[in-house]
């Protein structure tokens, strides 16, 4: 059961950090061993580890893994080569904030050290162990937080969810379905309804495994539903991750979530997006800033090795989307429930 169990996608242990292969859930729950830089990007790109803080938290290791690889008692030319590591690492993913926020704190980590590389390299380890400690503290802060602002309902709660945002795609616990977790344990939870999330299926695939490790009842849904059982009144409140939040409150997440909040509001469903502050890029104005990663057409061309198109066809896949700030009813942060336009408040609590 979840609470003797829980769920850690990022796991430090031997010298060398376990990655639970997301690629691979739910048919089969395994670890991938990474103790290489290279490595670490690689699994951060073919998306073995996923979600906004998840690659925050693994990006860092990865710095790490950088830093002790490079061989010279020079703090110089340690700092170049931690650069080209750090510039390996950014080049993986180009939406989520998260990923170049944690790459930024061990770069300034690294400068910031007085002392002999070595020390440089220790204190690395404990900023990249600090930086996965907090990310679980601040999802069960979220959590709770969103407890205050769910919808107060006759009945129990049944919620929408986009995509994983949860302990998978973090370092615990889980942002948007962090909330859900503390609604269910605080005995406010009827039902979750998942949408599958076409192409790579991060609702179906991961969202449904973590509730069914936690006994949550779940209902998938394909993408395309979400507008009808609004219509029928089977959902109170939507709520949602994101990976990039521009300064004005524009929500950057998986394809799917804009429509999704475009449905909410034509049904007056409220509309959350979970997020850590760390997710928030106060250098952006606004959400059309935002770098939308664009991935391989095989992702919507195929269905497992299975082709469901015609040949000689164009695809566009873009990754992500942005709801604009006026379809989100609240952002659930660590520090509070904000409206969007009380963000720029938050900038000075931001930890880089
Ligand atoms: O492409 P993915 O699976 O990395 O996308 C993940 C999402 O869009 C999540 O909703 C987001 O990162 C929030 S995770 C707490």
């Amino acid at each position: 059961m979840w609470q003797n169990n829980p769920v850690y996608p990022v796991i430090w242990r031997n010298d060398s950090v376990s990655l639970i292969d997301q690629t691979r859930l739910p048919l089969e729950y395994s670890y991938v061993e990474i103790s290489r830089s290279q490595d670490m990007a690689q699994a951060i790109k073919t998306m073995i580890v996923r979600g906004a803080p998840a690659i925050g938290v693994a990006a860092a290791y990865g710095m790490y893994f950088g830093a002790r690889e490079i061989e010279t008692s020079n703090r110089d030319k340690f700092l170049k080569h931690l650069e080209q590591v750090a510039q390996m690492l950014r080049d993986t993913r180009p939406t989520a904030v998260n990923l170049f926020w944690a790459i930024s704190r061990m770069l300034k980590t690294a400068y910031e050290t007085i002392g002999s590389i070595e020390e440089i390299q220790k204190t690395l380890l404990e900023t990249a162990q600090a930086i996965n400690k907090e990310d679980l503290q601040t999802c069960h802060k979220i959590g709770e937080n969103g407890l205050k602002v769910l919808p107060e309902t006759p009945e129990k709660l049944t919620l929408l969810t986009h995509c994983n945002a949860g302990a998978l795609a973090t370092a615990g616990y889980g942002t948007a379905l962090g909330v859900v977790r503390s609604a269910w344990r605080g005995g406010r939870l009827e039902r979750l309804f998942a949408d599958e999330t076409r192409p790579r299926l991060q609702g179906a695939k991961l969202t449904t495994w973590e509730c069914v490790q936690e006994r949550i009842p779940v209902t998938l849904i394909t993408d395309s539903m979400a507008a009808h059982c609004m219509k029928q009144d089977l959902i109170h409140a939507v709520v949602v991750g994101a990976d990039r939040i521009a300064a004005n409150g524009d929500a950057a997440n998986k394809i799917g979530t804009y429509s999704l909040a475009l449905v909410a509001k034509a049904h007056n469903v409220p509309f959350y997006v979970a997020a850590p502050l760390s997710t928030v890029d106060f250098s952006l104005t606004d959400g059309s800033q935002i770098p939308i990663e664009e991935r391989n057409s095989r992702e919507i061309y195929q269905v497992g090795e299975t082709a469901i198109a015609p040949e000689g066809i164009d695809f566009y896949n873009p990754a992500f989307d942005v709801t604009p700030a006026e379809l989100i009813t609240a952002i659930i942060t660590e520090e509070g429930v904000l409206a969007p336009e009380d963000l720029r408040k938050y900038q000075n609590k931001q930890m880089v």
